[in-house]
């Protein structure tokens, strides 16, 4: 049998990543999926901007590339809410497994992105579009299905965590530490998604409703950003032994006795105050890390590179090789529950 083919779309940082991976791991990547893996088509808006990818693999037509007859696996690295949407949902349509990196709509539409998938019997996996590197939504989605999740508290933001890591470092100001956060390719095209909490929101939103088995969309999750943390704060903070950190929390919330309500899950993101002797103080630079509390599993630590080309790129690869196999198996794997096992509220309305 002939290679598996791959439809990339975007090209960015993380996917040139990608499609350089792909070719310098081909036997490797055959001989663990069973077929060889080849990327066949690359979407992007400006073919002119992209003078390393193989002239013939361009094209911008993103929908004829995604619907193609031959192409097996569609990978979306484009970001943001549209186009993505609509091209992910035509190339489930149309059969294909999908590999996305993309925070904001899974965040926003995964209940129905998923629907689409069961329905028509593909893969959707995105690993990637949480903390980067760090295996943590297959451990979520997978390996704790038998546990009780109580807690995620996690750092899901390196733009942010590295700005307060440099202001507690050097007494860099917010703007000079924002500018190599920016340089060195941690923030994202629009800073304020990194700085007001935008991209860890939904980050947060995709833990919980894999952690708590239920639909948690960014609206869902208290916001507040580090835009007014000074770094007068983060100096009175080292003063009484803290650290500044923008921490993301998604927790089980006990239902009252005295009230009909069961359990729910309540989600937020903001900026905290967490003593230097706490391990979550020690993630420094643009370093990701996410504690989770479970009822049987007890306390456990991920920990990595939470953005960046290469470690986003292997999430991806990871994924890749996962929905690859199953393609080759014949059958698409579960993914995870589309329905609401617990509702989620705004801590907001605690
Ligand atoms: N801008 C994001 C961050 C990139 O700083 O964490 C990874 O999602």
């Amino acid at each position: 049998t002939g290679p598996l083919k791959v439809a990339l779309l975007g090209c960015g940082t993380v996917g040139s990543a990608v499609l350089r991976l792909v070719d310098e791991q081909a036997a490797d990547l055959a001989a663990r999926v069973g077929r060889a893996v080849e990327v066949v088509g690359v979407a992007v808006r400006r073919p002119d901007r992209h003078p390393e990818v193989p002239a013939g693999l361009l094209t911008t037509d993103a929908h004829g590339l995604v619907t193609r007859d031959d192409v097996d696996l569609v990978v979306e690295v484009i970001g943001g809410i549209e186009p993505a949407r609509s091209l992910i949902l035509a190339a489930i349509e149309s059969g294909k497994s999908v590999v996305s990196a993309n925070k904001a709509l899974l965040a926003e539409d995964g209940v129905a992105l998923h629907a689409a998938a069961a329905k028509a019997g593909v893969d959707l996996y995105y690993e990637a579009s949480v903390a980067g590197a760090i295996p943590l939504l297959r451990p979520l989605r997978e390996s704790l299905a038998g546990d009780q999740i109580r807690r995620v508290v996690g750092i899901v933001n390196g733009t942010t965590n590295y700005i307060l890591s440099r202001m507690a470092e050097t007494g860099a100001g917010f703007s000079e530490a924002l500018a190599e956060a920016t340089e060195l390719g941690y923030a994202e095209a629009d800073p304020t998604a990194d700085v007001d909490g935008f991209d860890a929101a939904a980050k947060a939103a995709i833990l919980a409703s894999l952690a708590f088995h239920t639909a948690v969309t960014a609206a869902d999750v208290h916001r507040e950003g580090i835009s007014s943390v000074t770094a007068t704060d983060v100096a009175r903070a080292a003063e009484i032994g803290c650290t500044v950190k923008l921490l993301a929390i998604c927790e089980r919330v006990a239902g009252r006795p005295d009230e009909a309500e069961g359990d729910t899950v309540a989600v937020r993101v903001h900026p905290a105050m967490i003593p230097t002797s706490h391990p979550l103080a020690a993630v420094g630079g643009a370093f990701n890390a996410v504690f989770v509390e479970a009822e049987a599993a007890g306390q456990l630590m991920f920990y990595g590179q939470g953005a960046g080309g290469e470690p986003t790129a292997s999430a991806v690869l990871g994924d890749l090789v996962a929905v690859a196999r199953n393609r080759v198996a014949g059958a698409a794997g579960a993914g995870p529950s589309a329905y609401a096992e617990l509702p989620a509220r705004p801590i907001a309305e605690t």
